[in-house]
């Protein structure tokens, strides 16, 4: 992607999460998530392109804005867009690590308008390439990782939801020796962070939302890393409904592993995302003496670059402190 279009788009990731921030630790989720919807749509808005919403806040009669199908942009280049405005909404109510807004952007066409159920996830980062997979057991994936990353398995250092449906799997992770980061929301941030240095996390396993799988399939397809999901209709309270529509409408073998080059059809992807609360990847934003900064990080297919960008704003003219 150009990355005169990436500036652009991460202008409308900074501008949600300063809009998100303003509810941090507030404890209205909603009213967070709003505010992050409404700054990305009014953001897009201005961009000379025109953009898809593929994967948003819902369908068009359950979200107001930034639903899928809806366009955006002032006319342009066609892009597809994946969007999750505020990526942990409980994180951001509760102050909690890692609250992010988070965007994909791709050629039109090539974004895989995954049904909004949950989806199996694995992600790893770009050495962990070809030696794991969706259908291996957790062990297998494990013992893969920790031969590719050359540590122990007692190094190893495994993301995972802290969710009932996970006792199982973290049973068997926790049997093979390796450390687990359990993480109460947030599971964009797991997987991407598999493939960023210094986060310590070193794989990423379990169930998400699907929406949210294709969020981290293009980022870590982007940069050479490993997503790989399977539709988790049966974890849905309205699962046997939603794979009846999917059938009808998602032209994918529901039942298949989804690699990333199903999730992304293209090999020109963006990721962009910008912390709206502290964590290991992002620091969140900071109002300080009149300047606010962000910290954001972009991943690009075009150069396979990770970039971490610090924004510094003021909007009253003054003196711009770093
Ligand atoms: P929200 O931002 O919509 O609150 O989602 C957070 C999240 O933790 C995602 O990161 C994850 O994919 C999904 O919820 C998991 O769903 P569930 O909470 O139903 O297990």
């Amino acid at each position: 992607m150009d990355i005169s279009r990436i500036m652009q788009v991460l202008n409308v990731a900074e501008l949600a999460a300063i809009a998100a921030a303003d509810w941090n630790g507030r404890g209205d989720k909603r009213a967070a998530d709003k505010a992050a919807t409404e700054a990305m749509r009014n953001a897009f808005n201005e961009i000379d392109f025109s953009g898809r919403i593929v994967i948003g806040e819902g369908e068009r009669d359950e979200a107001p804005m930034l639903y899928i199908g809806e366009e955006v942009g002032r006319g342009g280049e066609e892009i597809d867009i994946a969007v999750d405005p505020l990526e942990g909404t409980n994180l951001c109510a509760y102050n909690r690590a890692n609250a992010l807004t988070t965007i994909a952007i791709a050629p039109k066409g090539s974004l895989l308008f995954a049904p909004d159920t949950y989806m199996h996830k694995i992600a790893a980062g770009p050495a962990c390439r070809g030696l794991v997979h969706i259908d291996a057991s957790p062990e297998a994936n494990v013992r893969a990782v920790a031969t590719a990353l050359d540590k122990p398995i007692s190094e190893v250092n495994v993301c995972i939801l802290l969710r009932d449906r996970h006792a199982d799997l973290i049973k068997a992770v926790r049997a093979t020796g390796a450390r687990i980061r359990l993480i109460d929301d947030g599971d964009v941030f797991g997987a991407i962070a598999t493939a960023v240095p210094g986060t310590g996390i070193d794989l990423y396993l379990g169930s998400g939302g699907a929406p949210e799988g294709v969020l981290a399939a293009a980022g870590l397809k982007a940069i050479g890393g490993i997503f790989m999901g399977k539709l988790g209709f049966e974890l849905d309270s309205h699962g046997a409904e939603k794979r009846a529509r999917a059938e009808l409408t998602a032209g994918i073998d529901l039942d298949a592993p989804l690699t990333m080059d199903m999730l992304i059809r293209s090999d020109e992807t963006a990721f962009i995302a910008c912390g709206v609360t502290d964590g290991e990847m992002l620091d969140g934003v900071r109002i300080d003496d009149g300047s606010c900064t962000t910290s954001s990080i972009i991943m690009n297919s075009a150069d396979k670059t990770v970039r971490f960008v610090k924004t510094v704003r003021r909007s009253d003219g003054g003196t711009i402190h770093f």
